[in-house]
Parts: structure tokens; C-alpha cells; sequence
């Protein structure tokens, strides 16, 4: 992969990247396409990481599809599909050697998921020194997964473009995620809840609600669906992650977590 990417980057080539898991939807889609844009190849890795997943998590059923994947990256003009074994990346059997960010990585997914970031700093630092990108990118849905990278990528002086963006849904508002897989066609419907509320703090905040006024609101209607528990609803900086209380355009995301039966959805939107 480094020959292939060095070779490249020799005859002038811009090599763009798109670490994913799998299982591809439109958001991956999206993701390949904007690296098309903006570089002369695509790489895109399919890797499920173990690291990334907690002991109670779905590693084991997180749906795998090799061949369907592979049509979909040859559809979207990929040039490269990366598609490592764990021996490949983790070649002592377990990783010894982990990078951790410590800051923006610690509260909402950090703290529901211990671990997680720690898993995901990890490999996408072994995959940015295995593909060698000029530009990688990234996509919005998951927020928290971004702001930490961003930070990895400065601080560790990683080479390369960082990209955000935005966020695919399904014509009803759905965030596309891997995950939804896993719904009944009863708790398909109580998730449209979540991109609703976030609608409504779209609405309610620019207006002059409250965060208060404006979070119970979102709790009101995501506890009206039954199948419906949430884990977190935060509003916070869209760069620390740190809690904000007042409106300001742009400079406030809301972030959450809902458990949706047992899959854990997540979603978000800067205000
Ligand atoms: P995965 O969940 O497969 O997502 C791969 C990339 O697709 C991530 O950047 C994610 O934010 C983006 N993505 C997922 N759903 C999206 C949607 N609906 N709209 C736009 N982009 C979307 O995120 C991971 O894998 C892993 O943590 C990884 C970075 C590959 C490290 O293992």
C-alpha cells in the first residue's frame, strides 16, 4: 500500500482517502466522491477495528459484505480498496502502542464508550502512515469522531488535508448509518425522534428559546417513542465539545445518543 501510494505521490498524483468499516452506504458514497474532488486517486480502507468496539459492543455482528462493498467502491470510481487482515494491523496480536487524545475525546462518546476513541485514534493513525493521504475525509455524523482526529492530525502534525462532511440522510431524515440495519420496522419509525428534535432546536434556539426550554422539548418527544432511551443530549462548541449555554450562529452543535431498542444511534447538527 505504501508503494502504491509513494508511486503515486512520485508521478504527481494527489491521493485522497476514505477510511471506512464497511458495510457501505451513500454516506460512505459521499465521502469517496468529495475525495475524488479534491485528489487524483481514491483509496478507500475497509477495516473492522476491534480496538474501536467495548467488550459489550457489536464487533462480532458488525455487518460484513466484502463483495457488495467492492461493487459499490467500483461505482463511485475508487482506485484502491484497502482491506487489511487484524494480523496486518495489529501484528503483535494486540496493540501496544496506542495514541490517545485526551481532551476533546472525553466526554459524550468518550464517556459512554470508554476506549473507543483511544481504538479509533489508533488505527486511523496506522492507516494515514500505511496510505500516505494528501486528504482524508471525514463525515459529520460522527462529530465527536472528527473534532478528536482534527486534533490528532495537529497535534501530531499528520501531513495531510483534513476534510469534513456533511451528513447523509434518508429521504425521511434518517441519518444513514451501518446501524440501521439492525432496527425493527417499529423502532425505524421512533428514530426519525432524532433528527425531529434536532429540527426542533434548528428552529427554537435561532428563535430565542433557551438550550433548557429547547433540550426538554427534545427529551419530551424523543420519550414519547417507545422503543426510545436516550444516553446523552448536549449542546456544546463545536471544536472543544465543551458545553455551551447561549445561542450563537455557527458556533453551537447539538449532539446525541439514542438508544433505539438495543442499537445505540447517534446523531447531530451545527446550529
Ligand atoms: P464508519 O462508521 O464505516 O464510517 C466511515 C466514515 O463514513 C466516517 O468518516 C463516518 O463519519 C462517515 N459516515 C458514516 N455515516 C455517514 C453519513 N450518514 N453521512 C456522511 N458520512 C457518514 O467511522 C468509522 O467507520 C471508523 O471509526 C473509522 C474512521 C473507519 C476508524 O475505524
Amino acid at each position: 500500500m505504501q508503494a502504491w501510494s509513494r508511486a503515486a505521490r512520485a508521478a504527481g498524483k494527489r491521493v485522497g482517502f476514505v477510511p471506512t468499516m464497511g458495510c457501505l452506504h451513500d454516506g460512505h458514497l459521499s465521502l469517496m466522491r468529495e475525495a475524488k474532488r479534491r485528489a487524483d486517486v481514491c483509496v478507500v480502507s475497509i477495516y473492522v477495528n476491534p480496538t474501536q468496539f467495548g467488550p459489550k459492543e457489536d464487533f462480532s455482528k458488525y455487518p460484513r459484505d466484502f463483495e457488495r462493498d467492492r461493487k459499490l467502491c467500483e461505482s463511485a470510481g475508487v482506485d484502491v480498496i484497502f482491506a487489511p487482515t487484524d494480523a496486518e494491523i495489529y501484528p503483535a496480536g494486540a496493540a501496544t502502542t496506542w495514541v490517545e487524545e485526551t481532551a476533546v475525546a472525553e466526554r459524550w462518546e468518550g464517556a459512554s464508550r470508554p476506549g473507543h476513541f483511544r481504538g479509533v485514534c489508533t488505527v486511523v493513525a496506522k492507516l494515514f502512515n500505511i496510505v500516505l493521504p494528501d486528504v482524508a475525509c471525514f463525515g459529520q455524523k460522527d462529530a465527536q469522531q472528527c473534532a478528536v482526529l482534527k486534533r490528532m492530525v495537529r497535534d501530531l502534525s499528520f501531513p495531510l488535508e483534513f476534510v469534513v462532511c456533511p451528513t447523509v440522510r434518508e429521504p425521511d431524515g434518517l441519518a444513514m448509518s451501518s446501524r440501521n440495519v439492525y432496527l425493527s420496522p417499529a423502532e425505524r419509525q421512533d428514530a426519525l425522534a432524532l433528527k425531529q428534535s434536532l429540527d426542533f432546536a434548528a428552529r427554537d434556539l435561532p428563535a430565542g428559546r433557551t438550550v433548557d426550554e429547547v433540550s426538554a422539548a427534545m427529551v419530551r418527544l424523543i420519550g414519547s417513542k417507545p422503543s426510545a432511551r436516550i444516553d446523552y443530549i448536549a449542546f456544546v462548541d463545536p471544536e472543544t465539545l465543551l458545553p455551551v449555554k447561549r445561542y450563537e450562529p455557527g458556533r453551537m452543535l447539538v449532539m446525541m445518543a439514542v438508544f433505539v431498542g438495543k442499537t445505540r444511534l447517534i446523531d447531530n447538527m451545527v446550529l
